[in-house]
């Protein structure tokens, strides 16, 4: 991919998407519940959400923190925004914006960042991290989830599978996993930003869907329109098709399980 700049876009979102994540999202919820466990959140603390998409996380957040505490949600989808700002509370503020540019918010003026399933969706990690450890006090922590080149997860698999079935060339593939990144890569990105106390673990995480519809409705929201959306929509259902075949190996009784695999990481700007 020679400009990975133009693999994902942040203008193919729509109003349904955004509702679809909201209702299937749950998951991302579930995996952000376990980053902010180590990131240990106290009673008035600050705290921002960065990429919070529909709030629930930052919502969830909001009560650890308590009425003495704030918590700022950003994200640069509107419709997600709008769908967060109904969570809104008198410690918990939503508003559009980017990961590259806290520019909104004073030097040290928060005790925790997090990025929960958000980075692998930005290119420029660099700018992030850097603006991150401005807006974070002497101290402060940094946590994030982040998809690993080298554990790609098993419906990612399946998917580049089904394009190939349905008589497609699956390099047109683009976008989920592009910006993903290595331990390697990202202590040294920390590190670089002037992070300190760099730590990280890959873990697996299972997940049961209803039915295929389900797992790709929460693919499709998931990327915000980056979904199969190099594909037409005639190749999109013939691909849809073989994924509904090719999952089918991964049916229990209780739906289709499913393993993702997510690098959990953190730090702490130094004292
Ligand atoms: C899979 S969703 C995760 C949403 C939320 N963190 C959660 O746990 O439910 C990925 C989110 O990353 C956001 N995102 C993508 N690029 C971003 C950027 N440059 N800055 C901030 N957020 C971004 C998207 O808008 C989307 O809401």
């Amino acid at each position: 991919m020679s400009d990975p700049l133009a693999v994902i876009s942040l203008h193919q979102d729509t109003p349904e998407l955004a509702r679809t994540y909201e209702q299937l999202g749950v998951i991302q919820f579930n995996h952000g519940k376990l980053l902010l466990e180590p990131l240990a959140l106290k009673p008035g603390e600050r705290v921002v959400d960065v990429g919070a998409g529909t709030g629930r996380l930052a919502e969830f957040a909001a009560h650890l923190v308590g009425p003495g505490g704030r918590v700022v949600g950003i994200d640069p989808l509107e419709s997600r925004i709008a769908i967060a700002r109904l969570r809104q509370s008198s410690n918990l503020a939503f508003d559009t914006g980017r990961a590259e540019d806290l520019s909104r918010f004073g030097e040290g003026e928060f005790d925790v960042i997090y990025l929960n399933s958000v980075l692998h969706w930005i290119s420029d990690k660099r700018m992030v991290l850097q603006e991150a450890r401005r807006a974070l006090r002497p101290g402060g922590r940094i946590g994030l989830t982040i998809q690993d080149p080298t554990a790609p997860h098993e419906s990612r698999l399946l998917l580049r599978r089904a394009i190939a079935a349905a008589g497609l060339d699956e390099g047109r593939l683009s976008a989920h996993g592009v910006y993903a990144a290595t331990d390697d890569e990202l202590r040294s990105l920390f590190e670089q930003a002037g992070f300190v106390g760099y730590q990280s673990e890959l873990r697996t995480l299972v997940e049961t869907h209803g039915n295929v519809d389900e797992l790709l409705g929460w693919s499709e929201s998931s990327a915000f329109g980056n979904f199969l959306d190099s594909f037409t929509y005639a190749e999109g259902r013939r691909i849809r098709a073989a994924f509904a075949e090719l999952v089918e190996a991964h049916r229990t009784p209780e739906g289709l399980r499913l393993a993702r695999y997510l690098r959990y990481a953190f730090a702490r700007k130094p004292d």
